[in-house]
């Protein structure tokens, strides 16, 4: 009986596995036609992998580009118009703001190419193809080699392999590892410079719902930003210039106004950031209990100071709402995965799959021997990192919080490259360093930073193990009796390097003085003695196992990929172009709750609270919705607004086109479920969704709210009522 169960055990996970890897899965462009093109079509495609990736021919994928190395764009025009979230166009939107002209609060609408605003900085860029490079990149390279003599080979033949390969001149070579590293892609990139913003929603339509509504479903923001690239007069990518012409792309989208049913299918192709499935059950487990709760303990804290700045200080809510919307999107994303993790069984599910694995490894002797002790190899290594895992995050979490240390930082680096190179290297670096400040200062408030000191530093000092504690820091906190109030005034009034001006008078002095000055400053000190603590205390020891992990994960990998040969295997996500495939469909969240898969303009209207931070709506949003004034976008009497489908996304596939069966835009997608936020760890096809704007209510506001028609015009589009 007992040999029953668990045998009955394992038939139901593999059944089960076999439908909810069915959307799983984020997929190479190169390998569609030999891995999905098949399952593709049976869900509904019509059309075939090489409309999606082809290098001989304009394909989907250039219109696809990956928008300053964070998010995604796609072309929608003739022009280089293009497409993305508003929150990724964000910053670019706060940048161009001041207290006159608030685009955050109003939105942004040029009314013309000159009227479009430059971004320094903002890039986008193209991917012209992709090459599997694995053998060339593993020649010479055996098992017996350790990691760093297995490192330097494989950057050997890298090198060697960027000195032959054919590209234009203004085309860069990326070549980067997958599958832990068992397998390598090469990947021809174009780059532009000269991306100018051409629209933006006010942030009461752009992030409607802020942080209440963020990662969770059912939700009802219009998420997107309009940018144009700029090249120059050859279509080449150029350095911003205000000669500069639209840039002429090789594919643009076709958008479709038909909308999406129940079960049809979509595709979201983009460039997704990072996930982790093929991690042992010990790993989870510790990122549950661990790592996540951690990070979350100290952003909580960070947040609830510079919300009670941000609440009384418009200035201040200019200055800090991209910060603010930073640390809170994975503050709460965090929550919602240890929830799914625990909610899915994901352990459970974990340990029925590694005894599976195990019992087919020591049924082959061959595999036996390679892989046998592989699994519990990797579990004694993840037990012996945990302490470490946990001071990195909350060195990480803590220092990159507090904006003095920022400045130190990058004030230590000119000393640091003096002391390297000399004055060559300080000269480069001072650049660099000036440039950052310039932006830097604009938006910090150091009153915001003082505080944020005394709340962080406390649990710096008190919530770790002494060892990991700065002596000078620590011996600092005494001085106030540990008042971290306190000891912050003292320590933000004993420096002068949050004074812009100051700082920037200095550094036109001789590099002899700005690094006397730099060297003699507390703040500078404090931040050495911190960073030099985590280095001897932390980073050597973690950096060691993880180098030993790293080679476990690599061998476990392989393992997985030689013993399941049934599983189709995915690569985890790396910022590189992906596509990932499934069908519209609601979701059972929790007992008797259950989910639709389209929102309308209604819920908006439900959801409005006049005056209200987050739930506020534009006066003129709600006079079209009480005259139905939807135009070509509506469907029976309603506007439609964001809709939901198993397609397997993660952050970076923000600003990703939704595609239809024909490959037509109907959506673009900013985010995933709240129940299904786990499945950068443990994709789970019965509750992971992600979350799009529907393409027909872009295009209403586009038109109808901002009166902006001359960008529809552009616009190729088809298979809907005419404009
Ligand atoms: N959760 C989405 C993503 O990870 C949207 C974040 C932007 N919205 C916000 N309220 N912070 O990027
Ligand atoms: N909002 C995310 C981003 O910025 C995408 C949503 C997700 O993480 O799935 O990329």
């Amino acid at each position: 009986m007992k040999y029953l169960n668990k045998f009955l055990l394992v038939i139901i996970f593999f059944l089960y596995s076999a439908i909810s890897f069915a959307n799983e899965g984020m997929w190479l462009p190169l390998l569609l036609e030999k891995l999905n093109e098949k399952e593709m079509k049976s869900l509904g495609m019509k059309i075939s992998a090489k409309d999606i990736y082809n290098i001989n021919s304009g394909s989907l994928k250039d219109a696809i580009v990956s928008l300053g190395g964070f998010c995604t764009g796609e072309i929608i025009s003739g022009k280089g118009l293009v497409l993305t979230n508003h929150h990724c166009g964000f910053d670019a939107v706060q940048n161009h703001s001041t207290l006159e002209h608030n685009y955050i609060r109003d939105g942004f609408w040029a009314k013309s190419n000159r009227e479009e605003l430059p971004n320094p900085g903002l890039f986008v860029t193209f991917i012209v193809r992709i090459e599997d490079v694995t053998k060339q990149i593993l020649n010479g390279v055996t098992a017996a080699m350790n990691e760093s003599e297995r490192q330097s080979q494989v950057d050997k033949n890298a090198e060697a392999l960027r000195a032959t390969v054919k590209k234009e001149s203004y085309q860069k070579v990326l070549i980067r590892g997958f599958f832990e590293n068992n397998q390598y892609f090469l990947f021809i990139t174009e780059t532009y410079n000269d991306v100018r913003l051409v629209g933006a929603p006010p942030s009461a339509i752009g992030n409607f719902g802020k942080d209440t509504d963020n990662w969770m479903w059912p939700r009802h923001t219009g998420d997107f930003s309009m940018f144009r690239i700029y090249a120059g007069k050859d279509n080449k990518p150029a350095d911003y210039s205000p000669d500069n012409i639209p840039y002429t792309p090789k594919k643009s989208l076709t958008i479709s106004l038909n909308g999406v049913k129940a079960g049809d299918f979509t595709m979201v192709f983009g460039f997704p950031g990072r996930t982790m499935e093929y991690l042992p059950g010990s790993a989870v487990e510790q990122i549950m209990t661990v790592n996540d709760p951690a990070k979350i303990s100290i952003r909580e804290k960070a947040l609830t100071v510079i919300d009670e700045f941000m609440r009384k200080d418009e200035q201040i809510r200019i200055q800090y709402a991209s910060k603010y919307a930073g640390i809170q999107n994975a503050y709460k994303k965090w929550q919602g995965e240890v929830l799914g993790l625990t909610r899915t069984g994901a352990l459970g599910k974990k340990k029925v799959y590694e005894a599976e694995f195990q019992k087919r490894v020591l049924a082959n002797p061959q595999w036996k021997t390679s892989y046998g002790a592989v699994l519990q190899d990797l579990n004694n290594a993840y037990a012996e990192i945990k302490p470490y895992g946990f001071a990195r995050d909350y060195y990480n979490e803590i220092i990159s919080k507090i904006e003095l240390f920022t400045v130190a930082g990058q004030l230590n680096s000119l000393v640091n490259a003096f002391d390297q190179g000399g004055e060559a290297a300080y000269g480069k670096r001072k650049k660099e360093v000036t440039d950052f400040l310039t932006h830097f200062f604009p938006e910090h408030n150091s009153q915001v930073d003082k505080k944020l000191f005394a709340a962080l530093m406390k649990m710096y000092v008190e919530d770790q193990p002494k060892e990991n504690v700065s002596p000078l820091m620590k011996e600092r906190s005494l001085t106030t009796t540990e008042d971290f109030e306190k000891l912050a005034e003292k320590v933000y009034n004993e420096t002068s390097i949050l004074d812009s001006k100051a700082v920037n008078e200095k550094l036109q002095q001789s590099t002899n003085d700005v690094l006397n000055f730099i060297r003699t400053d507390n703040a500078v000190k404090l931040f050495n003695d911190i960073l030099k603590t985590y280095q001897s205390q932390v980073q050597g020891k973690l950096n060691e196992i993880q180098t030993r992990i790293n080679k476990l994960q690599r061998t476990y990998m392989q393992a997985q990929m030689d013993v399941f040969k049934e599983r189709k295997f995915y690569p985890d996500a790396n910022s590189t172009l992906r596509m990932t495939y499934g069908t519209v469909k609601g979701y059972e969240a929790r007992d008797a709750v259950t989910y639709d898969f389209y929102t309308y303009l209604d819920g908006v209207m439900e959801k409005y609270k006049p005056g209200d931070y987050e739930f506020d709506v534009p006066e003129k949003l709600r006079a079209l919705y009480k005259a139905k004034d939807y135009g070509p976008y509506g469907v029976g009497g309603k506007l439609p607004v964001c809709f939901i489908a198993s397609n397997h996304t993660t952050g970076g596939n923000s600003g990703s086109p939704a595609l239809n069966a024909n490959g037509h835009l109907v959506g673009l997608n900013f985010d995933r479920v709240w129940e299904g936020t786990m499945s950068d760890i443990n994709y789970d096809a019965s509750i992971c969704r992600n979350i799009m704007v529907d393409i027909r209510y872009v295009l209403f506001i586009i038109d109808k709210f901002a009166d902006a028609k001359h960008l529809i015009k552009e616009m190729n589009i088809a298979g809907g009522p005419k404009i």
